[in-house]
């Protein structure tokens, strides 16, 4: 291990370990101004999110994932990483419980999204976690912006998520950006239309319960075009900033 790979390494461990700091459980026994419709519609969508961002299979489940987790450090931020999204479950968890809901234990969606991270292997699927934290994040920001002056449980459980999610988008932008990989037009022309295909999969699900608030369609999709794009264009600049430091990198960073 070199001192740059051992920097990046301390960087991120003590980015997970500062992130569990000045955590404020949310107020759950707060009295709510959502109307009964909107709790009902919020109901399924929680659920569903309690089980897919952080429950089931909480860890990477694709068939080669081996060979990401055996790369220097891989193991332990992946572990790290995950451990976060446990957490995600665990407030959503209590957010379905809140609102007198019940927890699911499957969903035809989750369950499509399990067989295709499994099947295609872990470069696919670290792609599609990506993708999906980053359509996940627009997701929370926009039930923070709609929903958050009603239920100041649901605005501080929101709050925490985008949180760790944003750290999450960046731990992997960092971590493609040292790869050493070119992320051209081609590239670009594949994420963002997987990450429409992501975005638009949630919001066939979830676009109801954001509706209720008050989101909108348009909303969303403007938003999930934002966010690819500025991913997109800082990873690149990243990228861009590391190769021009390449020099002083013996060994590239974890990568699918
Ligand atoms: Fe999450
Ligand atoms: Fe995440």
């Amino acid at each position: 291990m070199n001192l740059t790979q051992n920097r990046w390494l301390d960087r991120w461990k003590n980015h997970f370990r500062n992130n569990q700091r000045d955590r404020v459980e949310p107020m759950w026994d707060a009295p709510t101004k959502l109307t009964s419709d909107q709790i009902e519609k919020l109901l399924p969508s929680l659920a569903q999110f309690e089980l897919g961002d952080g429950g089931g299979p909480c860890y990477l489940t694709a068939w080669d994932r081996g060979k990401f987790l055996s790369q220097p450090h891989a193991r332990e931020l992946v572990d790290l990483w995950f451990k976060e999204e446990a957490e995600h479950s665990r407030l959503l968890g209590d957010a379905v419980k809140r609102f007198g809901g019940e927890s699911i234990e499957s969903h035809w969606s989750f369950s499509i999204f399990c067989l295709v991270r499994k099947v295609l292997g872990v470069s696919f699927e670290l792609r599609t976690l990506i993708l999906t934290e980053i359509v996940s994040n627009v997701y929370y920001q926009m039930m923070l912006k709609h929903g958050g002056e009603k239920d100041a449980a649901i605005a501080q459980m929101c709050r925490l998520v985008i949180r760790d999610e944003t750290g999450h988008i960046a731990f992997h932008k960092d971590r493609m950006a040292r790869s050493g990989r070119k992320f051209g037009m081609i590239w670009a022309g594949i994420f963002n239309l997987m990450g429409l295909a992501a975005g638009t999969m949630l919001w066939v699900n979830h676009g109801k319960a954001i509706r209720a608030l008050g989101g909108k369609n348009s909303e969303f999709y403007q938003e999930i075009w934002h966010a690819m794009d500025h991913f997109i264009i800082t990873l690149r600049k990243h990228a861009r900033d590391e190769k021009s430091n390449r020099n002083e990198n013996l060994q590239p960073m974890p990568q699918s």
